[in-house]
């Protein structure tokens, strides 16, 4: 089964539990398993989930379910993350891909209990393992933990908005890139493999994907992103491209994934994970620069 399937599978299995499938009788909030719904389908790029199991592959993927089941979580983390930050306490934002944000469509107080939920599922799904699987899936937890909360996951990098003045790389690096280092540990971890040699190569795809987010939302339109443009400027927040500029930022994006795939560890599917950052630095370099 390829990547995108065991993904869809998986993110699938989680939401329908969250839902409480497999509990006939009990009653559930309507509208709130709805929104759970909403909140991950049609998915984004799935960009954390691909990484996570090509890395996974790339170790040998010695049990495929856990692996499965890693990917679920940061994808369902990653999008309660967005669910988040798009609610007027936050960045107010109306559309994300390409349709109304989960507050828009259901309201504000479904969308933080959206979130909340989704973590939650997250957490839930790397529990439900076979004895065999239990210490392995208890430091995918910790890992998870780790890149998620305070001090330096997700939560410390939308916490840095809150300061009177930010470090960048320190912003950056909580916000976005811990969840790709969660996503590259994960998948080794997963797979058997000590996580600490994939740190590297997390991080460096993480920095340049946010320097690369930050280009895109100063360079495309609301119909190219499928969410509103002109963020970072429209809230004053720090980004790549209002410290380096336009150029800056796209020579520094350049320079970062080339070391990403320098910062490969040795293992059997080395090269099949070179593609992978190539095709991504393909992807993630924005062409209306290129071409002009
Ligand atoms: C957007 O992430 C938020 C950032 C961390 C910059 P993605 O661009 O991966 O969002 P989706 O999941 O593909 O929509
Ligand atoms: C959102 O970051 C990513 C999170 C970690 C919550 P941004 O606010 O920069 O991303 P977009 O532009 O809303 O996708
Ligand atoms: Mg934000
Ligand atoms: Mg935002």
């Amino acid at each position: 089964m390829d990547v995108s399937k065991r993904i869809d599978r998986a993110m699938t299995a989680a939401i329908s539990r969250a839902q409480g499938a497999g509990n006939a009788g009990d009653a559930v909030p309507g509208r709130l398993a709805a929104a759970l719904n909403y909140a991950v389908t049609p998915g984004g790029a799935r960009i954390r989930p691909t990484i996570c199991l090509t890395v996974a592959l790339a170790c040998g993927d010695d049990r495929p379910e856990l692996a499965d089941r890693a990917a679920s979580a940061l994808e369902l983390i990653h999008c309660a993350s967005l669910v988040h930050d798009d609610l007027p306490a936050f960045d107010d934002a109306d559309f994300r891909r390409g349709k109304p944000t989960v507050h828009m469509a259901f309201s504000e107080p479904l969308a933080v209990l959206t979130g909340d939920s989704l973590i939650i599922a997250a957490f839930d799904t790397l529990t439900r393992v076979p004895d065999e699987d239990a210490l392995r899936a208890l430091r995918l937890v910790r890992l998870l933990a780790h890149h998620t909360g305070m001090p330096h996951g997700i939560c410390a990098g939308q916490g840095w908005e809150s300061e009177a003045s930010v470090d960048l790389s320190a912003y950056h690096r909580s916000k976005t890139a811990a969840l790709f280092v969660a996503a590259t540990q994960m998948g080794a971890l997963a797979a058997g493999h000590e996580p600490e040699p994939w740190e590297e190569l997390g991080a460096r795809i993480g920095e340049a994907f946010q320097v690369a987010d930050d280009l895109r939302d100063a360079l495309y339109d609301e119909s190219q992103l499928g969410k509103p443009a002109g963020q970072d400027a429209t809230h004053g927040r720090p980004s790549a491209v209002e410290s380096y500029g336009v150029q800056g930022a796209t020579r520094k994006l350049q320079e970062i994934l080339s070391g990403a795939i320098a910062s490969i560890p040795s293992c059997p599917g080395e090269a099949q994970l070179a593609q992978l950052v190539r095709v991504y630095a393909e992807r993630m370099t924005p062409v209306a620069y290129v071409r002009t």
